[in-house]
């Protein structure tokens, strides 16, 4: 066996489960009013027999949510944990706590990959940490959902924000012009999007009104890249997995200059995430920098605090 058939054939789901279950019997009627506090209504649909003895594979509503933040490292977090034989990840964003909450928990649930008892299941939507009634209404769907973070100094953020959707309109203003309500005083323009999403902790403050902190757990999207295995190591902990994925899974690409996945031989090239994660960001002066991390600074400070974690942005 080679190095890397040695390495996925671990890659086999295991047989307890770090979640309570909602039950496989259960359904969940139609949510009349979706911002309701009372949440679904549970519903039985059988006579206590085990519906997973029938048929072990069901959607079942994710048990844990990457939840931000946008450019942060979100696709990175969700395509690495997702090899975890323990874990069944939808691909795609479904944006159902922000946009599409109307539809139900039903057509959610649809949306969900089939697992087995044993495996986790999980979804991300980068939007929902600054998602004013997304910690309410996922706090009502269950109170015991696990939230992951991935946040990124916000600067970089905010200009790999900006250089993603300079590449969609390339007619937009400068991000000096939008940064800033008056340049040449340095007042920031904290209403604008890319600004706004970086000030986490004023967004932590919501959550934590819905959710203890230790359901939630915050990568650093620095580290990620840097090295992408200890993180992900912090993160299968956090969602109480067996460490499976580890520096064997990695290795960095040079003409990428990031961390890929390496697969198995019989599964052909190995993986890096597409083009538009790793753009060259727009070039910014170091002056406008350096009033922006002066800006950030006293939210980061707060944020560092109530987190318990010190990031380093400055
Ligand atoms: P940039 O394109 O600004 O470099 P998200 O997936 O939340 O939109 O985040 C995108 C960011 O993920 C990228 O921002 C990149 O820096 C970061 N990232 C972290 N690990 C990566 C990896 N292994 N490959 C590509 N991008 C990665």
């Amino acid at each position: 066996m080679n190095g890397n058939s040695a390495i996925y054939a671990q890659l086999v789901p295991s047989t307890s489960h770090p979640f309570p279950r909602m039950p496989a019997c259960l359904t969940f009627g139609p949510v009349s009013s979706p911002d309701s506090d009372r949440g679904p209504k549970e519903e039985e649909v059988s006579d206590g027999k085990s519906c997973s003895a029938l048929n072990p594979w069901r959607h079942g509503l994710p048990n844990a949510l990457i939840v931000g933040v946008k450019k942060g490292g979100t696709r990175a977090v969700l395509e690495f944990i997702r090899i975890h034989p323990d874990v069944r990840a939808l691909g795609t964003e479904p944006h159902f706590f922000d946009r599409n909450y109307d539809r139900g928990l039903d057509w959610y649930r649809g949306l969900m990959p089939r697992t087995l008892d044993s495996q986790i299941t999980l979804e991300k939507t980068p939007s929902y940490f600054v998602t004013r009634e997304a910690p309410r209404r996922i706090s009502s769907m269950s109170h015991v959902t696990k939230l992951i973070v991935v946040v990124r100094n916000p600067v970089t953020r905010a200009i790999s924000d900006y250089t993603q959707t300079l590449s969609k309109k390339p007619d937009i203003p400068t991000f000096e012009e939008l940064a800033f309500k008056n340049s040449s005083l340095g007042v920031v323009d904290s209403s604008w999007n890319a600004i706004r999403i970086g000030m986490y902790i004023l967004h932590l403050e919501n959550w934590l009104q819905y959710f203890r902190l230790s359901q939630m757990h915050f990568v650093s999207g620095e580290r990620l890249i840097t090295d992408p295995a200890g993180e992900m190591g912090r993160v299968q902990d956090f969602l109480g997995l067996k460490r499976i994925i580890t520096d064997k899974h990695f290795y960095f690409n040079r003409t990428k200059g990031f961390p890929c996945l390496k697969k198995p031989e019989s599964s052909g090239q190995p993986r890096c995430l597409g083009k538009s994660k790793g753009r060259t960001h727009v070039q910014i002066e170091r002056e406008v920098i350096e009033q922006l991390q002066e800006f950030y600074r006293p939210f980061n400070i707060k944020f560092f605090e109530t987190v318990g974690q010190d990031f380093k942005w400055d």
